[in-house]
């Protein structure tokens, strides 16, 4: 097989923790060829799409005492050509959120790529159609009780009864900008502004969920199956688990509910062409749903003793999705 990885320069990755290094790593090690490119340099030729791509090794890793022991380097790159991605089986769509208008382009350059011979994980519609914090509006019975909203009475409002909430941007990640917010805090209003930008850009204000103490549980699915979990503690002081918020990573199991929130959601994510997605879970409630670049692999195989990478190549290879 033949993959094709869009993602952020490398020099950037943790191969220990990112979960593009661990596909990579899980495909050279199936055999599977593997080209290395940036949203950058995707062109439409012809009307076929065209990267600068470069291929890429990744050299095997291995646990000991816990810990991911990689070799330095990591990988090694074979000399780069400007090519199409035509005779390509998979093209992963991984470089970190936020979405801007370059990532935008990117999804519709992909868009001229042959679905039933090139398989864009995850598909360009899918990835335009989905906003992670919105996509989690549609399943009402999952979520905890939220608004999207720009004005500052809805907002209000909706603080009425409650006696703190929590504010997200719509186009954050890793914890950046989550606010909480206290009807009695002083500087209520200022938040509420700059968080809408003066009541122009909605946010999302969401009831705040208690059993955070215990954990942000992420889920990662394949193909509407959830694969494995791992929870994230905030640090004390801290109401964000974010791993990127300094959130510890624990070991956990996928339970009837996150079962049940999964099958939920499957034929959706099935249907918008989101193939690879992670979700996370407060208290059982769904609270986002992350299809730009879903991580946790590498923390998930190091607790569970899995190779979760490959079984999601063996899954690729046999067309089983
Ligand atoms: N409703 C909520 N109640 C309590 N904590 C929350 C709530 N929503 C989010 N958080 C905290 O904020 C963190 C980030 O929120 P999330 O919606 O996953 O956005 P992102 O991960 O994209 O920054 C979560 O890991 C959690 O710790
Ligand atoms: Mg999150």
């Amino acid at each position: 097989m033949q993959h094709v990885f869009i993602i952020d320069p490398l020099e950037r990755l943790d191969p220990t923790h990112d979960t593009s290094v661990a596909l990579m790593e899980a495909a050279c090690t199936l055999g599977h060829r593997v080209w290395v490119t940036t949203m950058e340099s995707l062109s439409l030729v012809g009307g076929e799409v065209w990267a600068w791509l470069t291929p890429i090794v990744v050299f095997p890793t291995t646990l000991d005492g816990g810990r991911w022991q990689v070799r330095s380097p990591w990988y090694e790159l074979g000399g780069g050509f400007f090519g199409s991605l035509t005779p390509m089986q998979t093209v992963w769509m991984r470089p970190d959120p936020p979405v801007t208008s370059a990532y935008l382009f990117a999804t519709y350059l992909l868009d001229y790529l042959d679905p039933k011979t090139t398989r864009v994980i995850n598909s360009p519609k899918g990835l335009r159609a989905a906003n992670e914090k919105v996509y989690a509006m549609q399943f009402r019975d999952l979520i905890p009780q939220t608004i999207v909203t720009a004005r500052r009475e809805q907002i209000l409002d909706f603080l009425q009864n409650r006696e703190r909430v929590v504010m997200k941007p719509l186009d954050g990640k890793g914890g950046e900008g989550i606010l909480l917010l206290r009807r009695d805090d002083p500087n209520l209003n200022s938040l509420m502004e700059l968080a809408t930008h003066r009541g122009t850009t909605p946010v999302m204000v969401q009831e705040f969920l208690p059993a955070i103490k215990d954990g942000d549980k992420r889920v990662l699915l394949f193909a509407g199956q959830p694969l494995a979990a791992i929870n994230r503690v905030p640090q004390s002081g801290e109401f964000r688990g974010n791993m990127a918020a300094g959130g510890r990573a624990i070991a956990a199991t996928i339970t009837p509910r996150d079962r049940e929130i999964c099958a939920s959601l499957a034929p959706i994510l099935q249907f918008d062409g989101l193939y690879f997605v992670g979700i996370d879970i407060i208290g059982g409630y769904l609270t986002e749903v992350n299809v730009t670049s879903p991580t946790g692999i590498r923390e998930m195989d190091r607790f569970d003793g899995t190779r979760l990478g490959e079984q999601i190549m063996a899954q690729i290879s046999s067309q089983d999705f």
